[in-house]
């Protein structure tokens, strides 16, 4: 018998992250040994059985649960797992909340931040653990990028620069709702790339060069009118096909984001890039086990962009998988977020981001969406 702790996990959702969460909670103490706690995979939540039940089979969950509210009501779950879109975020994380338990809810943390106001307190006045899913913090390229900078190697930043490019949405013929979907419908998801894609450039930017100050926005739909799948009519689409933003960080570095889904020949080109006085890096998620890097303190002879591998033990997270040279992957991030809470757990420390933080970035969300209508600069409230 283990001598770990159970933490029984019910999670809403088996689509893209509830995959991604499963394999994650699945996997973690195989590869993370020195961990206290084991989850364990008790209930899977979805309006529908057959589907929810299929999912419970192919992933080992004992049980499934067709309405959310009865899962939270269960004595036998301690951590709720928001994989849902994300306008029933806000309605689970209160309920969860009330009932004591844990929550790992996925991004963004909600359709707004009036929403996400309301979880934050919800969560600090319950005190349950609490984290979102801005899994690109742990890709181990990333958590490097953030000790290099915090070791003060960059110097002062003056620039940060990131892209967060698609272009699966351009045929005209793609309708709205549905599974996935449910991403060009406003009344689910809120707004379009804006909360899609530029949180997460968004949460990765203020993670790495703090807060950001004011922003100047402009976002765009493409393709005005697109069938609901729910009622076949034709219906206006009210999501930002595309965003872009100029940006001030509070340590006065300039700041440049874009996010769409109509940059023909791009699936999920993230890219970043920071400019600092000494050193700039460069992170790329289509090679995302690799780090660009430029010192300008090397001898000018040999000095150049170098390409870090970032698979030795000595690079974040990489002394728990395979020997050096072999790299992991993008479910890997999902595995270091579940190892990273249940640590947190251990040691009493909020597991970051959690609700609070992710606020942060959803401030940033809504002051850009309210500048690209306003064509004026906004202040990021905090
Ligand atoms: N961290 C990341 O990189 C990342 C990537 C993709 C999606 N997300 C976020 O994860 C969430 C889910 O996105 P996805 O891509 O997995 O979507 P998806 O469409 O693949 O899956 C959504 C799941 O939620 C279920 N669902 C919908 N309404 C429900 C309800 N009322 N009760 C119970 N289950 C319900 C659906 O049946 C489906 O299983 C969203 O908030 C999204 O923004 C995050």
């Amino acid at each position: 018998m283990s001598a770990k702790k159970p933490l029984n996990i019910g999670m809403i959702g088996y689509g893209f992250m509830g995959r991604a969460h499963s394999n994650a909670y699945a996997k973690v103490n195989h590869f993370f040994h020195d961990l206290a706690h084991k989850p364990v995979l008790k209930a899977v939540c979805a309006r529908n059985k057959e589907k929810a039940q299929a999912f419970a089979d192919a992933w080992g969950y004992e049980s499934v649960e067709t309405d959310w509210r009865q899962l939270i009501a269960r004595d036998d779950i301690d951590a709720i797992d928001i994989s849902a879109p994300n306008n029933v975020h806000r309605e689970i994380a209160l309920e969860a909340a009330k009932a004591g338990k844990m929550i790992l809810c996925e991004k963004p943390l909600a359709m707004n931040a009036q929403e996400g106001e309301e979880m934050v307190q919800a969560v600090e006045k319950a005190g349950v653990a609490n984290t979102v899913w801005y899994n690109y913090r742990r890709v181990p390229a990333i958590t490097l990028a953030k000790n290099l900078i915090e070791e003060g190697k960059l110097g002062r930043i003056f620039h940060y620069r990131t892209l967060f490019l698609q272009d699966f949405t351009i045929s005209e013929d793609l309708p709205q709702g549905g599974p996935g979907l449910w991403r060009l419908d406003a009344s689910v998801a809120g707004s379009g790339v804006t909360g899609d894609l530029l949180a997460h450039n968004i949460d990765t930017a203020m993670w790495l060069n703090g807060a950001l100050a004011e922003v100047s926005a402009m976002t765009e739909t493409f393709v005005k009118e697109r069938q609901h799948v729910d009622t076949g009519q034709k219906q206006p689409v009210r999501i930002d096909d595309a965003a872009a933003f100029m940006a001030r960080f509070d340590n006065g570095a300039l700041a440049t984001f874009e996010a769409t889904r109509f940059a023909r020949g791009h699936k999920a080109y993230y890219t970043l890039e920071i400019n600092g006085e000494h050193a700039s890096i460069f992170w790329d998620l289509h090679d995302l086990h690799r780090l660009s890097y430029f010192d300008h303190r090397d001898a000018s002879n040999v000095r150049g962009w170098r390409s870090i591998h970032v698979t030795d033990g000595e690079h974040p997270y990489m002394d728990k998988w395979w020997v050096p040279g072999l790299q992991i992957g993008y479910e890997h991030t999902f595995v270091h977020q579940v190892a990273d809470f249940l640590k947190c757990l251990e040691t009493g420390e909020p597991c970051r981001p959690n609700f609070r933080d992710a606020l942060e970035t959803q401030y940033v969300c809504d002051a850009v969406l309210a500048s690209a209508k306003s064509r004026a600069w906004t202040p990021c409230k905090k």
